[in-house]
Order: C-alpha cells, then structure tokens, then sequence
C-alpha cells in the first residue's frame, strides 16, 4: 500500500446515487478502480450516506443536498432523486472546485483528478465536468434490455398512444422487443410515472460523457448492448457483473447484515432452501405477508425470509404473522431484517431465490447458478422478470394475486418439479458462463482492460 501510495496514482471521483440498489455496484466499481491503480474519491449526499469505514481506501466528501424532512418523508425514491439533480448541482461544483484547488496546492502530494464516474439517475456532475474541462463517465446500475425499454416508454409517451392504459393490450407483445409485453415495460403507479418520465427523459437527453460503464455483461445481453452501442456515440464498457471482480467480503449496505441465517443454513439440507428478498425498496401488499407465510409453510420446503424494519412504527418481521403462524413459520424457517444476500446466495443449502428482480439481485443470482420465482414489483423489476423467465428460462414469474395456494405450488414447482430441475441446470449452465466471462480472456475482462486504456 505504502510502495501505491508513493507510486502515485490518478483519482476517480465517483458520484452515487443514494439508494442500495445504486450504492452499491458504485462503491463495488470504486473497488475494481481502485485495485487497478486509482485513488477514489466518493462525493455524497449528506441523505443516505455510504458507511466510510467499510471503504478505509476511500475519500469521502459530502455534498449539501437541500432535501427537506417532508422530501425525505414521501419515500418516493424518484421524487427524491429528481430533487437531487436540481439542488445538488452547485454543491457539487464548489467541492470539486475546492478539490482542484488543493491539488494545485500540492501538485507533488495530491492525486491528480482523472475524471468523474457518475450514475446514469445522477447526472447533475456531469455540468460540473465540462465546466472544469473534466472527462465524465456514466454509469449503467440496471440492464441495457432496461434501457431499451425505457427508450421505447418514452417513444410511446411521444407518440401519445399508449396501449399501457388500455388494460386489453398489456398482455400484447411489445413490437420489436421480443419477448416483452405492454406489462413489462418498466411503469410505476400512476402518482409515480410523472416524475419517472422526467427522470428518464433527461437521463436520456444526448449526453457529452466520454464513456459508459455497464453492470452487466455481453454474454448476457449480446444483441441490446450491440443495439445501444449502435446508438451511442461513444465507446460503452459492459463490465459486470462488478461484484466478481470486486472483493468478496466488502459491505456495501445501509443495513447491517444478520450473519446467523448462515448458520442457520448450514444445518439445511444442499439445495433445499428457497431464499426470499424483495431488495431494498419493494414491499408486499397488506394482506401478502401471511399468505406468503402459509404458502411457504405448506411447501415443507425450508426458507430463509427478509423482512426488512418498516419505516415507522408498524409491527415487522415475524410480528406481522398470526401467532399460530409465526410458530410454524419459526419451526421450518429463518427470517432476518437484512441477510449479507451474497454469501447466501452461495451458500450450497440454497436452491432457489424468490426475487422481486432488482438488477443486483437478479446478476447475483445469475452468477451463482440458483433458479428464481420472480415477482417483480415495479420499474425495470418487470424487465428482469421478464429475461429471466423467457430468455434465460432460469426461472419462472408469479403474476397473479398472491394467495398461499399459488406461494406453495410455486415453490413446490422450483424446488422439486421437473421443469424446476431444468431450470437449476440452465442456471448451472449460465453461472459456468459468466466466470468465463470474468476470467482472463472472457469478454467483461477484456472490456475492463479496454476501459483501463481508455482513461490512461
Ligand atoms: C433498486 C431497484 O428497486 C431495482 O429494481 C434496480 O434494479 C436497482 O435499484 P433494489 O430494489 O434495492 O434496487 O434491488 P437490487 O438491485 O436487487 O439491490 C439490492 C441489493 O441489496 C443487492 O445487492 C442485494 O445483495 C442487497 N441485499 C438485499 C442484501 O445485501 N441483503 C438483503 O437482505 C437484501
């Protein structure tokens, strides 16, 4: 580290956004970075700060966010994020300014700025860069099948003709977009999809960053990436999946990680479990936690459950169940706040992943061979969905209300049905492919080598 340090190294300023789903493939980039030889400097918002002590190689500087208690208290992540581009644009100026000044104080002690990393939902540094004659870099947290879906809502939208409001069309597939539907565009709840379209629509807007970074891979999504480089006029690096090349043991969450479900899995039988998370934003409808209780109780299969601490004072976790239930539920069944998702992943005890298909849950599970019940819940959720079950056949999509008879035939379907079984070997079969891609000459390797040449 003393031998890095005194070699000097080029600084990459990195621009999260402040949710889970976001944080975390940015800090896990900032780690490939810097095992590759750069310093990092994480500039954040003082709203949901990243935790400094899991990064001790890192800089962190917080930037003002002008957010309000009644912002903040929405919980409309979009909203906020929205917000954010606006009032976070002249803080972030200053700190890179003030940034710059010392470096030119200490020519010989500072690393020297070679540009900003930004996430595509956060682009207000992207100013700040051309005012400073700085590169700026973009950042894919979500799959390019996303990105083209996005592309083709707002297309829609323009055209004024939306078959998304007539309820006869959402099972329609999606011209050109094969194999999504009308459904499976990534849509909010109405009070949501204005804000959404004005996000999207300036992420959107021709943009002068030099480059694109994507978490995501081109065995995965071959011909959309192909699509987009078409479309772009600059190179785009897909590198995923980040958490493969990124070491194993950092942190990157809000919430702390119970380790004792691994414990408890490793008294579970290989492949008999069936994790269940919705991430770190979805939530269940009122009625669905106990259904989903009896459902998981009447398979007989064993499953370790997240339930994450509610935001006010509501009951959480097991508190939600009946006792009668909660009782049976603790007999066959591990339930934590917050599970460290990646070791369980791997973890040989587990089989199968009820997901609401975020990106990072749907790449962690890809990479480690399990078959998934999807169940997404909204935006780019539904298109992840959407992959897995048709393209990939890794797993299969729950779209109907959720009552404990369909819970319990679903997780009888995946854990011990035939077709279950054909999807565990596809899934087999697509993790051996990701390592490859990951491995010295596979194709996110290559592309990581090529963006490393790039910024030098
Ligand atoms: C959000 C959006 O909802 C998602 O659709 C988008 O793709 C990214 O931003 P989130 O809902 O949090 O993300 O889902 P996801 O992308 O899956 O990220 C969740 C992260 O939290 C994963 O890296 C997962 O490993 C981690 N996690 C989740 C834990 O570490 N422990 C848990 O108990 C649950």
């Amino acid at each position: 580290m003393e031998k890095q340090r005194a070699e000097r190294r080029r600084r990459m300023v990195l621009v999260p956004s402040p949710f889970q789903g976001h944080m975390t493939p940015m800090l896990q980039l900032g780690t490939i970075l810097y095992s590759n030889g750069f310093s990092i400097t994480v500039v954040h918002t003082h709203f949901n700060p990243p935790n400094p002590s899991n990064h001790p190689e890192f800089n962190f500087q917080s930037i003002p966010d002008g957010l309000t208690a009644d912002d903040v208290s929405t919980g409309i992540n979009i909203l906020i994020t929205n917000l954010l581009n606006v009032n976070c644009q002249a803080p972030f100026f200053e700190c890179m300014v003030r940034m710059m000044e010392q470096q030119q104080q200490h020519p010989a002690g500072d690393d020297q700025i070679a540009g900003i990393i930004y996430d595509e939902i956060f682009y207000f540094p992207e100013a700040a860069a051309n005012q400073l004659n700085l590169q700026s870099i973009i950042l894919r947290t979500t799959s390019a099948a996303t990105q083209i879906s996005r592309l083709a809502l707002l297309h829609l939208e323009e055209e004024g003709s939306s078959p998304l409001q007539d309820p006869n069309k959402l099972q329609d597939p999606v011209p050109g977009l094969h194999p999504l539907r009308f459904k499976d565009l990534p849509t909010y709840r109405h009070e949501i999809m204005e804000h959404y379209l004005q996000l999207i629509t300036s992420m959107y807007k021709i943009r002068t960053s030099s480059a694109v970074i994507w978490n995501t891979m081109h065995y995965l999504e071959e011909s959309s990436l192909a699509q987009l480089q078409q479309q772009c006029q600059v190179p785009v690096f897909p590198i995923g999946p980040f958490h493969k090349f990124a070491p194993f043991s950092t942190s990157c969450s809000f919430l702390n990680e119970d380790t004792s479900c691994i414990s408890w899995l490793n008294n579970q039988a290989p492949e008999s479990v069936i994790y269940v998370s919705l991430g770190s934003v979805a939530s269940m409808d009122k009625k669905e936690p106990e259904e989903m209780a009896w459902g998981l109780v009447n398979s007989k299969q064993p499953f370790l459950w997240v339930i994450r601490p509610s935001s006010n004072n509501a009951p959480e976790g097991i508190d939600l169940l009946p006792e009668v239930l909660a009782e049976a539920v603790q007999e066959n069944g591990c339930i934590v706040k917050w599970a460290p998702q990646k070791e369980v992943l791997s973890h040989v005890a587990v089989g199968g992943f009820w997901s609401h298909c975020g990106w990072n849950s749907t790449l962690e599970c890809l990479c480690e061979g399990v078959p998934m019940i999807c169940r997404p819940c909204f935006g780019d959720q539904r298109v992840n969905a959407r992959y897995v079950s048709h393209v990939w056949r890794t797993g299969l999509e729950l779209e109907n209300e959720l009552e404990r008879e369909v819970v319990e035939k679903a997780v009888r379907r995946l854990m011990v049905g035939e077709e279950g079984e054909e999807m565990r070997q596809r899934a087999k079969n697509l993790k051996e492919e990701i390592e490859l891609c990951i491995t010295e000459g596979g194709s996110s390797y290559k592309s990581l080598n090529e963006f490393l040449e790039f910024i030098n």
